[in-house]
């Protein structure tokens, strides 16, 4: 009997025995490709294949290390009995792709389910971390269901500049408001550019990619302590084996994505989420996420934890520090320690114990980096969701990354109509706007960007930034970068470019937001939306041809976790025909 409680399976009821096992046409074909890549009987004979769904890319910079890391990961897999074979599936590269890697995080989380399925694989080893390939691949191997396991990239070392840390994203924003204020010039610049990622690894401040491989740990998709080692410590390496060797044992005790995942701990990773201050971004991936799982996880679950859950990581974009500073104060491992009161600590982890048992023992080395839950840097409401006639299906916020005096707010709207407009006329001396205008840009959401490209930390007009203001009240139904700050409300939903009351806004509008009633609000008479609606007119399509028409038709809204209706859990996909 296995840990998970079932019954250790047996070399012929490994799922690769129907490709290699068996004595027919088929299988001779099989065996004798095996052979011809090079391989004898004695690799692959009666033992469980493992696939290592591996994202590297020569353009993503997030998992340069990732060819030596497939390595390491072998290694482990042959030490415990296993078969390894590495799929190189497409790799979504943040800084590069456009209009978004979100356009395509569906299109990698299909393309994981559909290999896991169709090649002689028992078990996978999903190797991600940047951004969106951490909820794609977990999507994927989700609804697929064979025992998979998650290895992070981890986050890059620290940036420096004379003698400054800086910080993936928030640092850029920050210097790029101060170049554009005048107060540093292109050399200042330039210098910045040369220092801030200097190794691989992915954003090293509490961003997307931070948020979502802490997420991936609290859900018990990897081994405990895998999401917090930077990239080229030689830990990552040993965690890479170690994790090759697990997913072997994984197999032999059938131990799935969905005998792990649970309402529980997906109440879990949203307590975390909320008590790391974590990324908006993660709202719509772990919904999406829950869906595989035939969990559902709406956004006043979000709410819920946000009214209860305070901020005790202190990293940029909400604190101080960066995730090397995190990873010797004691990793995510501590932070758990520290938050074990919120969590459910009897939920399953591939580690075959539970996540209680997990922890235990963990060490909090520097209480600054990672507070108690009496000594918070921020009380409770780090991420907080909105709802109100500008948003009938919700919107977020971060107000842990947000100027406090803005968290109740009334002013006139500023409106560009896409991103493009924003660009022409936001820093034009003659656009109407002070510290007290609402910006709004619309036509960024899922249908709109389209794939809702992180727009919505708006910049502020230059002439604005020159009399020292430095946030404002910012709306979009875009996503933001989980690097950024400032009072920037987004998700909006539904999007203007399907007609939502975003669609409805004119220059001059008043809009009211108020955090602590979690409101926003577009202060003109329902005559008047109606009759604005009367002549609203809908865009033409996006797109003519390829994957971005099956995008337009099947994305949902961010309340539903855009993934294509057709992917949200169902019946089980058959497996394929023997021939
Ligand atoms: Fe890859 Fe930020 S660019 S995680």
């Amino acid at each position: 009997m296995s840990v998970s409680g079932k019954p250790r399976k047996k070399s012929e009821e490994l799922r690769s025995h129907r490709w290699f096992g068996v004595d027919d046409l088929r299988s001779f074909g099989h065996r004798s490709r095996a052979y011809q890549i090079g391989f004898g009987r004695e690799d692959f004979a009666g033992k469980p294949v493992i696939g290592i769904i591996n994202t590297w890319s020569d353009i993503n910079p997030c998992h340069t290390h990732f060819r030596q890391r497939a390595e390491e990961v072998k290694r482990g897999i042959w030490q415990a009995g296993g078969f390894p074979l590495e799929l190189p599936a497409i790799s979504l590269s943040e800084p590069f792709q456009k209009p978004s890697t979100m356009l395509y995080r569906n299109l990698l989380a299909m393309e994981t389910e559909e290999m896991l399925r169709s090649y002689p694989l028992d078990g996978a080893v999903l190797m991600g971390g940047c951004d969106k390939t951490t909820p794609a691949l977990i999507m994927g191997a989700t609804s697929m269901n064979i025992p998979s396991i998650f290895l992070p990239a981890g986050p890059m070392l620290r940036g420096h500049w004379r003698g400054q840390t800086l910080g993936s994203g928030s640092d850029a924003w920050k210097y790029w408001a101060e170049k554009r204020a005048g107060n540093i010039d292109d050399n200042d610049w330039r210098e910045i550019e040369e220092g801030i990622a200097r190794s691989p690894g992915h954003c090293m401040t509490m961003g997307t990619a931070s948020t979502m491989g802490a997420i991936a740990e609290v859900l018990g998709l990897t081994l405990s302590g895998a999401s917090s080692i930077p990239a080229p410590d030689s830990s990552h390496s040993r965690m890479a084996t170690r994790t090759g060797r697990r997913i072997v044992e994984m197999v032999w005790d059938d131990l799935k994505p969905r005998d792990v995942l649970s309402a529980a701990s997906f109440d879990n990773a949203v307590t975390l989420a909320m008590a790391v201050g974590g990324s908006t971004n993660c709202i719509i991936h772990l919904v999406a996420m829950a869906g595989r799982a035939g969990i559902d996880l709406p956004l006043s679950r979000f709410d819920m934890f946000s009214r209860k859950v305070p901020v005790i990581a202190n990293l940029r974009p909400n604190g101080k520090f960066l995730m090397e500073d995190f990873y010797f104060a004691g990793g995510l491992r501590a932070l758990l320690g520290e938050l074990a009161p919120m969590l459910e600590l009897g939920c399953a982890t591939v580690s075959g114990k539970t996540l209680g048992e997990d922890i235990a023992g963990a060490r909090n080395n520097e209480p600054d980096v990672i507070r108690p839950l009496d000594n918070p840097i921020s009380g409770p409401g780090g991420l907080c969701v909105l709802f109100g006639n500008l948003a009938p299906n919700g919107a977020v916020m971060k107000p842990a990354a947000a100027d406090p005096r803005l968290a109740k707010h009334t002013g006139p709207a500023v409106v560009f109509d896409d991103y493009n407009d924003m660009a022409a006329r936001i820093d034009d001396p003659d656009l109407d706007v002070t510290a007290d205008s609402v910006l709004v840009l619309r036509n960024s959401g899922p249908q709109g960007g389209p794939g809702m490209p992180e727009w919505g930390m708006l910049p502020v007009p230059k002439k604005l930034l020159a009399q020292g203001v430095r946030d404002m009240v910012r709306i979009s139904d875009a996503r933001m970068s989980g690097t950024s700050y400032g009072t920037c409300i987004l998700h909006v939903s539904p999007e203007s470019y399907v007609g939502g009351p975003l669609a409805l806004v004119r220059s001059g509008d008043m809009i009211a937001l108020d955090v602590a009633e979690r409101r926003l609000d577009l202060l003109v008479s329902d005559a008047e939306l109606a009759a604005r609606r009367a002549n609203w007119k809908a865009p033409p399509p996006r797109y003519e041809r390829g994957y971005g028409v099956m995008f337009a038709q099947h994305i949902t809204q961010a309340e539903r976790g855009c993934d294509f209706d057709y992917l949200h859990a169902g019946p089980a996909t058959p497996e394929p025909e023997i021939h």
